[in-house]
């Protein structure tokens, strides 16, 4: 699949990395396209870099993989999103304190959806560290899971099949307005990885009994 990725930034360098070994085509879009392009070489021929209307035009998928400050720009550079795919994998949270944007009514993944019109938006990967991306999704033998939710059919299929071919599990957490939950879920590993002291090397999983 054409993938566009859009930010430079950890998530967005490992999803590229991950996805073109997986077989995708990839182009990472920054505000810098030099910038974009720098990261790209060091990824090998199925990656390339642009900006970020080139790199939303070239993707069958979209990634939003910005920090949540950068999130009305980079979709007014995106340009005209109807009907495309987009996975918004922020968490909209404060950058001096990682807590969540206090006062927010829905969620980002709703507010993504809202902004971008008739765009079909998928919430996934914001509950999975980068560096888990990198270091795979077994746990000791357990499979991680990449929790998602969405309204829309053609969003859902697009990112089961990538969080499959990362190696992950997909859960189903409904309908896009659960954005709202997983957003805190997001929130809630970085105070365990970071402040907690419990590292990156953590990851959600849900038990369920036979
Ligand atoms: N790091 C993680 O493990 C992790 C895990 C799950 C979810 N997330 C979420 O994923 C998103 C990206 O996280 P990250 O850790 O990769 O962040 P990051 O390393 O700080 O990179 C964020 C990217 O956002 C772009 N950006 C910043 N301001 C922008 C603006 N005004 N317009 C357009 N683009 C802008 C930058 O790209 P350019 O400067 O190249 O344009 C930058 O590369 C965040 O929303 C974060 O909450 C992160």
């Amino acid at each position: 699949m054409h993938i566009g990725i859009i930010g430079t930034g950890s998530m967005a360098s490992a999803l590229a990395q991950k996805l073109s070994n997986a077989g995708h085509t990839i182009m990472i879009g920054s505000r810098d396209a030099g910038r974009a392009k720098s990261l790209a070489d060091m990824m090998g021929s199925a990656v390339q870099g642009g900006s970020i209307a080139q790199a939303a035009d070239f993707g069958q998928a979209i990634i939003l993989a910005v920090t949540w400050l950068g999130v009305d720009n980079a979709l007014e550079e995106m340009g005209d999103l109807d009907g495309r795919v987009i996975i918004d994998i922020t968490n909209p949270l404060d950058p001096d304190s990682y807590d969540l944007i206090p006062g927010m009514k829905t969620s980002a993944g709703e507010y993504v959806a809202q902004k971008s019109k008739h765009a079909q938006v998928v919430k996934a990967f914001n509950t999975v560290f980068a560096e888990t991306i990198l270091t795979g999704s077994n746990f000791d033998g357990a499979k991680a899971q990449v929790f998602y939710c969405t309204d829309e059919k053609a969003a859902k299929d697009v990112a089961v099949e990538l969080i499959e071919d990362l190696g992950f599990e997909p859960l189903n957490c409904g309908e896009l307005r659960n954005a709202r939950y997983l957003e805190h879920m997001g929130a809630m590993i970085i105070k365990l990885g970071y402040p907690m002291g419990y590292g990156t090397e953590i990851a959600f999983r849900l038990m369920e009994r036979e």
